[in-house]
């Protein structure tokens, strides 16, 4: 039987701001373009709109919640192409972007909202571009609300990125695998849909952590562990976490970005920093390599 091939979705969520989530979608989708990967990245983090600012690109006006309200209107006609040019490429790399939409920045009606757009408003949205790409990443905002609830629903897999000195950051992981995830296979089952998936956590900007705050962490992640095992639905979070583990082989190694300087100064030169800085790249790679290749 033919199957069209279509995109693997991608959703980066954590319930906690400033965990990496749209500097990830950005470095992602540069190393993903060099490896000479067709992707979309969708800013749907209106209220901050980082991603597009992060490559100098202004917030569109009305035209997504267009999109997610309007079934006869196509996502197709606002992707923007980003082109990083460089005297040593012959060719410019680049991906194409759904920019954030200005008019869902601020005080929107939530409950107005929810009724205009429905659940499945970006999955279906999606739909039609899904075969022009290989990759689509969602920048998913923070908060268990509206945006991220379509984000997670619309995805194939849900990557999560959290702080090892951020014990808030390691909780709201556990909580969107043993809770909010579920919740959005059940809506997805309704339709007779299987996913989305969550992918191991990884710990992203970990600068110098010293023996003693790895300890902490260990601990932390022991209790969030103990504790997701104890839930109605007997979730083991321990592959999540250490995805190397194996029994009777206690292997504690998490998947990691480390901090670096480069990463968060590139945001300075609206550029990726895996297009701009090899070190980077190399960090961004490895993950590439550990999730998608
Ligand atoms: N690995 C890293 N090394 C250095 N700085 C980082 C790293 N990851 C993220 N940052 C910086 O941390 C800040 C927050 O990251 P961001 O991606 O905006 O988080 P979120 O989207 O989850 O709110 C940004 O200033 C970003 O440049
Ligand atoms: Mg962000």
């Amino acid at each position: 039987m033919e199957t069209p091939s279509r995109a693997l979705t991608i959703a980066v969520y954590n319930n906690k701001g400033g965990v990496g989530k749209t500097t990830t979608t950005l470095n992602l989708a540069a190393t993903l373009a060099l490896l000479k990967k067709r992707v979309l990245i969708v800013d749907f983090d209106p209220n901050q709109s980082d991603l597009g600012d992060a490559l100098n690109l202004r917030p569109l006006k009305g035209k997504v919640l267009d999109i997610l309200k309007n079934k006869e209107s196509n996502i197709g006609d606002i992707i923007t192409p980003y082109k990083f040019e460089h005297p040593k490429l012959t060719e410019p790399l680049g991906f194409d972007i759904i920019l954030a939409d200005e008019d869902l920045i601020g005080d929107v009606d939530e409950a107005k909202l929810k009724q205009q757009v429905k659940l499945h408003a970006l999955r279906r949205a999606l739909e039609s571009v899904q075969s022009k790409y290989d990759y689509v990443l969602i920048d998913a905002p923070p908060n268990w609300r509206v945006f991220a609830q379509k984000a997670i629903y619309a995805a194939d897999v849900v990557l999560i990125p959290a702080r090892h000195d951020n014990l808030h950051s390691l909780q709201n992981a556990g909580m969107a695998i043993t809770r909010f995830i579920p919740e959005m296979q059940a809506e997805r089952q309704r339709f007779g849909d299987a996913g989305p998936t969550a992918l191991p956590i990884f710990m992203n900007n970990a600068f110098r952590v010293s023996d003693a705050q790895l300890q902490l962490m260990h601990q932390a992640v022991a209790k969030i562990i103990k504790e997701g095992k104890a839930n109605a639905n007997k979730f083991d979070l321990t592959p999540y976490f250490y995805p190397k583990f194996r029994k009777g082989h206690k292997d504690l190694r998490m998947i990691t970005i480390p901090y670096m300087a480069y990463i968060s100064r590139a945001d300075f030169m609206h550029m990726p920093a895996a297009f701009a800085f090899k070190p980077a790249r190399e960090q961004y790679l490895n993950l590439v390599k550990e999730y998608f290749l």
